[in-house]
């Protein structure tokens, strides 16, 4: 019968204190009430359950049970035990202010995230359900710091299929997105010796204190048309490229600044880290490989499911040179031990099964028709903004002309309800701000029944109607 309780009951951590035990409990159980502890509505034990649990007499919880519902701390409900008093305090209504931002931001064209309302929930879930049920013992224990063999694998192969990545699975790392991933290499940088990584002029907001946390200087790269600007590394000791599609800018490297940099990393003994976050979306032309297949003991490959999938999921994935796999598994360890399998498993089901490149393509298809819908729009209703950057990716950079200032834009949006970023808010450092007035637009963001709306609300803000 003790066994039974004890399967079936509900924890409750109590202090008792003090020589009577019933006068302790009832104190005990005031304080968890009125502190919070135990918020309204939480089931308690039942009296038999929690007496076995405290080693005290059935009856002294029932009595101190009865008590605290005769003074309105406990409810006892029948059939259903019993439970925290409800209090007759009403929940605090939402201020002003955060009724206000709620309203503000009806519409979000902000980069960054991908369609959330796209996510593929009903093949997430059964991949979940396949995987975990295929699953043997030991994906569920401490698992080999680098990833599930599983996950590794079926990257590995993905990886060499879509992007031209040279790979085997014993140099794919799993972390905890790019964000992660980015920090190890830092440490292991910074380990090795290494005082400066070089930037690109414009980048994802919070790169610079990453790097900087870890002791890293930054140096910061200028980037044209074609590309970050490799003749002016000068003596870094790694630099981050956003290869495939300059982050914001939209610009791809070009292949002469391809084999620059490769040329300068072998000179140096340098490390180029490719964040290749949006690769798989290319509209235009057949997708540029990755820079990484040029140098692989060069150039550590980074790619994320937070564009092809969501930010939620947390899983990203590093191709890393041979000799370097080992620092990285140090970092990761001190950092988490391994990523989670269960997400692990489902990934790697996902990509095997295909449904991964079914999600991928059909968020191509999708993302290209409102980038054409995007650019049309601007072309009929603002032809003062130059579209650029939109050969691929999630976003658009709307470069407005000479003079104007970004921060007015982004209030008109705020305004009408739009949420919007300058590129000034993506500079490396103050001094280039406002250099090149322009808007980074996110034209992924929205769920699709959003989308005309917030595009609206967008050539509103720009042309001041
Ligand atoms: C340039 C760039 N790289 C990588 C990422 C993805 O980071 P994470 O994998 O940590 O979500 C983003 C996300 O916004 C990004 O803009």
């Amino acid at each position: 019968v003790q066994e039974r309780w004890a399967i079936s009951g509900v924890d409750l951590h109590l202090d008792l204190r003090g020589p009577r035990v019933r006068a302790g409990l009832e104190a005990a159980l005031r304080d968890a009430i009125a502190s919070g502890r135990l918020q309204p509505g939480t089931r308690l034990p039942s009296s038999r359950g929690l007496a076995a649990d405290l080693g005290i007499a059935r009856n002294t919880v029932a009595d101190a049970y009865g008590q605290l519902a005769a003074e309105g701390w406990l409810a006892a409900l029948q059939g259903s035990g019993t439970r925290v008093a409800g209090r007759t305090v009403e929940p605090v209504p939402p201020t002003a202010s955060q009724e206000e931002s709620a309203i503000r931001f009806r519409y979000d064209l902000r980069a960054g995230s991908p369609d959330l309302a796209a996510f593929p929930r009903s093949s997430w879930l059964a991949a979940s359900r396949r995987a975990l049920r295929g699953a043997p013992y030991r994906s569920l224990d401490y698992t080999d710091p680098r990833g599930l063999p599983e996950l590794r694998e079926a990257l590995a192969a993905y990886l060499a299929r879509t992007r031209g990545v040279h790979v085997s699975s014993d140099r794919v790392l799993v972390c905890t997105g790019f964000t992660q991933g980015f920090g190890l290499l830092c440490d292991v940088l910074r380990a090795r010796g290494a005082r400066t990584i070089a930037l690109e002029q414009y980048l994802q907001p919070g790169i610079v204190d990453i790097a900087t946390a870890r002791g890293l200087r930054i140096t910061t790269l200028p980037v044209d048309a074609h590309g970050a600007a490799i003749d002016r590394l000068g003596p870094a000791d790694a630099v981050l490229l956003t290869a495939a599609h300059q982050f914001p800018l939209g610009v791809p490297l070009a292949a002469g600044r391809r084999a620059q940099v490769v040329e300068w990393a072998r000179r140096r003994g340098a490390l180029i880290i490719e964040d290749d976050y949006d690769g798989e979306f290319r509209y235009d032309r057949h997708p540029l490989g990755a820079l990484q297949a040029l140098a692989p003991e060069l150039v550590v490959y980074a790619g994320t499911a937070s564009k092809t999938l969501a930010p939620g999921v947390r899983l990203a994935w590093l191709v890393v040179p041979e000799p370097i796999v080992g620092e990285l598994v140090q970092a990761k360890i001190r950092a988490d031990r391994n990523s989670s399998a269960f997400d692990q498993l489902t990934l790697a089901e996902l990509i095997r099964s295909d449904a991964y490149d079914r999600q991928v393509r059909r968020a191509r298809l999708a993302y290209r028709r409102r980038r054409d819908r995007l650019a049309l729009t601007l072309q009929r209703r603002a032809p003062h903004v130059r579209i650029r950057g939109i050969a691929a990716g999630l976003h658009a950079l709307l470069e407005l002309p000479a003079g104007t200032d970004e921060g007015e834009i982004i209030s008109r949006a705020a305004r009408r309800g739009l949420a919007l970023e300058g590129l000034g808010d993506y500079a490396a450092s103050c001094d280039i701000r406002g250099e090149t007035p322009a808007l980074v637009v996110g034209y992924a963001k929205p769920p699709e029944h959003a989308f005309t709306a917030a595009v609206g609300r967008l050539v509103a803000a720009l042309t001041g109607d």
